[in-house]
């Protein structure tokens, strides 16, 4: 298994490309199943995850080409609509199939998701949402088996919780349903933007999205389009928080307006640190400036807030800001695996409930740390970035599935940084 070899006490200095978006590509390339015409998709990250959707979609007849972030795909009938354990235990993401199997060919076999690192993560609100529209569905051996008579009538869905996605596979299910869906207390995360974007161009007919209300007139068939993922600002966010670790001062490239006027909204409370867009927010140049105490009290939210996925990375930045500090997870119920092996460090960090209460040192140390979920594993970067001396960081595998060539852009900004197969 790989490892990664962090030098640290190095401050980040230089340009950094950001990859396409994970969490709008991987549903992206689940709605490819709503057509049979030829897809051009482009800004796809080069990532364990998306190789798995991949699989999955070869695996149900799908013709896919993929190289230089580019994917060309045509979806064909498949020949089973039962999707294996193998590929399903690896990838959550994989059961946003269900929705477009079920309102192109009225039946799909998924496995169940399991749980992971930072959760049970149950499927609840996306069956109950497709029972709505008239699926009808029984768990036998571990898989969710659907089954609509005749085609998915469109209704009104209103989520329980708010869920990124649930809302996507509804959204994508309600292209091809008999009539209009209205999903109330939808996510509005910018990925559910990207997606609608991406079934507009094929000929679906979607408003609302971004909104917590969106608006599905079902059609009889979609077509064929080329496509821009968008960039990934979970991603970029974690390149500004590394800086806000360890020093230094960075441009981010390849983003967007919104991108960037998102990131520079959720860190204004860090005061020490400068962020400027340029170019119309194509770029945004980042710097940590004086450094002056830090008591930040932050919690995560669905989108427009704080998100969840970048409370490890903020934890880990925060670890030597003189003063008191605290992060409240509302999202996931177990996503703090990262806090113990931070304490290994040298962190100052309490845990109580769902609270990680920091307290800034001066000093933290290198150590052979685990990484246990993906951003976990790049909040260990950002600790190692920080820290006296070397840091290795084992099962790499999790960092894999969600950053493209990691260790090529932090060489790139003077960072001593290398991967070990062991
Ligand atoms: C998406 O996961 C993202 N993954 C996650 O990113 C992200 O953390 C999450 O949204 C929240 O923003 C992708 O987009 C591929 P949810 P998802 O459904 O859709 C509960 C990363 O690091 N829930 O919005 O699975 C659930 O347990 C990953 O890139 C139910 O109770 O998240 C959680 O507590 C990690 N029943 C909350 O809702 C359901 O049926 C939010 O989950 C569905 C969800």
């Amino acid at each position: 298994m790989d490892r990664i070899e962090i030098d640290g006490g190095i401050q980040l200095k230089g340009k950094i490309k950001i990859s396409g978006s994970k969490n709008a590509s991987l549903p992206i390339l689940a709605a490819t199943l709503l057509t049979d015409k030829k897809l051009q998709i482009s800004n796809i990250p080069e990532l364990a995850d998306i190789h798995s959707m991949i699989s999955l979609l070869r695996s149900l007849n799908t013709k896919i080409e993929f190289s230089k972030n580019c994917c060309l795909i045509k979806s064909n009938k498949p020949d089973s609509l039962n999707v294996s354990y193998d590929l399903v235990r690896k990838m959550r993401a994989s059961f946003l199939i269900l929705g477009p199997l079920l309102t192109r060919y009225g039946y799909a076999e998924v496995s169940m998701p399991g749980g992971c690192a930072i959760g049970t993560r149950p499927v609840d609100i996306h069956l109950d949402g497709f029972e709505k529209m008239g699926a009808k569905f029984k768990i036998e051996n571990g898989y969710v088996k659907g089954k609509v008579a005749g085609k998915l009538k469109g209704n009104i869905v209103k989520l329980k919780k708010i869920s990124v996605g649930a809302t996507e596979n509804l959204m994508m299910a309600a292209t091809l349903a008999d009539g209009i869906t209205i999903i109330k207390n939808a996510a509005k995360e910018p990925e559910i933007i990207d997606l609608a974007n991406f079934l507009n161009k094929i000929g679906a007919d979607i408003k609302g999205y971004g909104t917590s209300e969106i608006i599905i007139k079902g059609k009889k068939k979609l077509e064929d389009c080329k496509f821009k993922i968008m960039p990934d600002r979970i991603e970029a966010g974690t390149f500004v928080l590394m800086v806000f670790g360890c020093s230094g001062k960075v441009i981010l490239e390849n983003i967007n307006d919104n991108v960037s006027d998102h990131l520079i909204k959720i860190f204004s409370p860090l005061k020490n640190l400068k962020l400027e867009k340029k170019n119309n927010g194509e770029k945004l140049y980042v710097e940590k400036i004086r450094k002056k105490n830090v008591n930040l009290k932050v919690s995560t939210r669905e989108y427009p807030g704080f998100p969840t996925d970048l409370q490890a990375q903020l934890t880990a930045s925060l670890i030597k800001s003189k003063g008191k500090s605290e992060i409240k997870e509302n999202i996931f119920e177990n996503r703090f695996m990262h806090v113990s092996e931070l304490k290994r460090m040298g962190a100052d960090l309490t845990l109580e409930g769902s609270k990680i209460l920091i307290n800034g040192v001066k000093d933290i140390y290198g150590a052979e740390v685990m990484a246990t979920d993906l951003r976990a594993s790049s909040c260990l970067i950002i600790a190692g970035l920080m820290a006296k001396g070397k840091t290795i960081i084992n099962r790499v595998y999790h960092l894999d599935r969600g950053y493209e060539n990691i260790e090529k852009k932090l060489q790139n900004c003077g960072i001593k940084i290398i991967r070990v197969n062991r």
